[in-house]
């Protein structure tokens, strides 16, 4: 049965399946320029096919768009028809799934249509048929050698060497066979004869920033329609591409900020609720990147409470991921009177902020000219408030036990 019912239709998700990791979005916002490239470095390939051997290599880190670009790339000239009447065709191998030259011919074969022998033949054999099919059927393969890595330190580096040169490896004059090489390092897995075969034509993906992400991460939900729109708030976007954001000290990893915008969905869905809360994303985060389990143990029985007097804000405040320091004094100051321990002075508070921040446990901000002018924004997003309360007061019965504060 579907699970269109009415009674059970997602609140939050309007297509759950736009958010998957393989999903090909319309647009790809700061990826302009690398997908010009490429088509720039495969023009004399579909222009006149079989005159050069075209080899280009994406590098980058995880989640900056190398794989999306390519399969954007290969949707765009599969099934071109060039002016000679050849056929462009795209292959698309992941190396994690396909480690061996032969298993990598095997998927080429299946994308291009053939019935390809799973044993019987040598992978030389192989390479001829798929060749001779393209030549028989006048057909040009663009293939994309994804997580390329694989092969060079799954010491395969022979089928890179032989893919970076295949034209070669046949016999023939005609280049049949263009290559996308994806990489995340290349330098340090690649020995210098394939590097030097390899080298040209190099596209680099650089980590998302905080902007950026944001921009990727509304048009998932405005333009692909994944999330209804009034499900989520700029306060829990901005927060994710604050967390992944290279600019704020994140991996710029396109993809973790997609999955942490599906997880807090689905802890918002899973209450029922209709809207994704900073609680969630907080969640989703400490389900990924969990918070190193001493690193609250150590800090001193003051900035336990701030941390605690935060906590309790930013629960009362569901909404907003981030307070305006000077309320977080009072509450501070609040749970100070309600411990017995005597509050420190505002520069102490200011300094123990700092030292929260620095060690990425809160976030620490000036705001934007606001209505009240400028202040310091306080946030927490690596921990859920609930899990981190309990904590806190755990720890601090037990400091307060022991008599006080025990570290200098
Ligand atoms: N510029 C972009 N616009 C929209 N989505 C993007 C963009 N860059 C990456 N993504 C998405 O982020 C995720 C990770 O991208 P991916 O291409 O798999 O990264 P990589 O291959 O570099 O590890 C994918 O879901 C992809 O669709
Ligand atoms: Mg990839």
């Amino acid at each position: 049965m579907s699970n269109a019912i009415p009674w059970s239709r997602s609140r939050i998700f309007r297509d759950e399946s736009k958010l998957d990791v393989d999903y090909v979005p319309k647009s790809l916002p700061h990826r302009e320029d690398q997908i010009k490239l490429l088509r720039d470095y495969f023009k004399p390939f579909i222009a006149n096919p079989g005159s050069i051997f075209v080899k280009v290599i994406l590098l980058g880190d995880v989640g900056s768009g190398k794989t999306v670009v390519a399969k954007k790339f290969g949707l765009s000239v599969n099934g071109l028809k060039t002016k000679g009447g050849a056929l462009i065709k795209f292959s698309y191998v992941n190396c994690h799934a396909h480690r061996s030259f032969f298993s990598i011919l095997q998927k080429i074969g299946r994308d291009l249509g053939l019935s390809v022998p799973r044993r019987g033949y040598s992978r030389e054999e192989l390479l001829y048929m798929l060749w001779s099919h393209l030549k028989g059927a006048n057909e040009y393969l663009i293939v994309t050698i994804d997580e390329a890595d694989f092969l060079a330190k799954g010491g395969e580096s022979d089928t890179l060497y032989n893919l970076s040169r295949l034209t070669e490896v046949v016999g023939d004059v005609v280049h049949r066979i263009g290559v996308i090489f994806v990489f995340r390092e290349l330098e340090l897995t690649l020995d210098r004869s394939i590097w030097s075969t390899l080298q040209h034509n190099l596209i680099r993906f650089y980590p998302y920033t905080c902007q950026q992400l944001v921009e990727i991460l509304w048009l998932r939900i405005t333009e692909e329609g994944a999330i209804y729109e009034n499900a989520v708030s700029d306060e829990v976007i901005d927060m994710i591409g604050e967390l992944v954001g290279h600019d704020k000290g994140g991996r710029g990893d396109a993809r973790l900020a997609i999955e942490l915008l599906h997880r807090a969905g689905k802890y918002a869905e899973g209450e029922g609720r209709e809207e994704i809360l900073p609680e969630d994303v907080r969640r989703a985060y400490s389900d990924i990147i969990p918070l190193p389990k001493d690193s609250l143990v150590n800090l001193r029985l003051e900035e336990k409470l701030l941390l605690l007097a935060l906590t309790r804000l930013l629960q009362r405040k569901k909404f907003v991921s981030k307070i305006p320091i000077g309320l977080l004094e009072m509450e501070y100051q609040e749970v100070c009177e309600e411990y017995g321990v005597p509050p420190k002075r505002h520069t102490t508070v200011w300094e123990y902020v700092r030292k929260l921040s620095g060690m990425g446990v809160i976030t620490a901000e000036r705001s934007g000219r606001g209505q009240r002018g400028r202040t310091t924004l306080v946030g927490l997003s690596v921990i859920p408030l609930q899990t981190l309360e309990k904590e806190l007061i755990k720890m601090l019965r037990e400091d307060l036990k022991r008599g006080g504060n025990v570290r200098e």
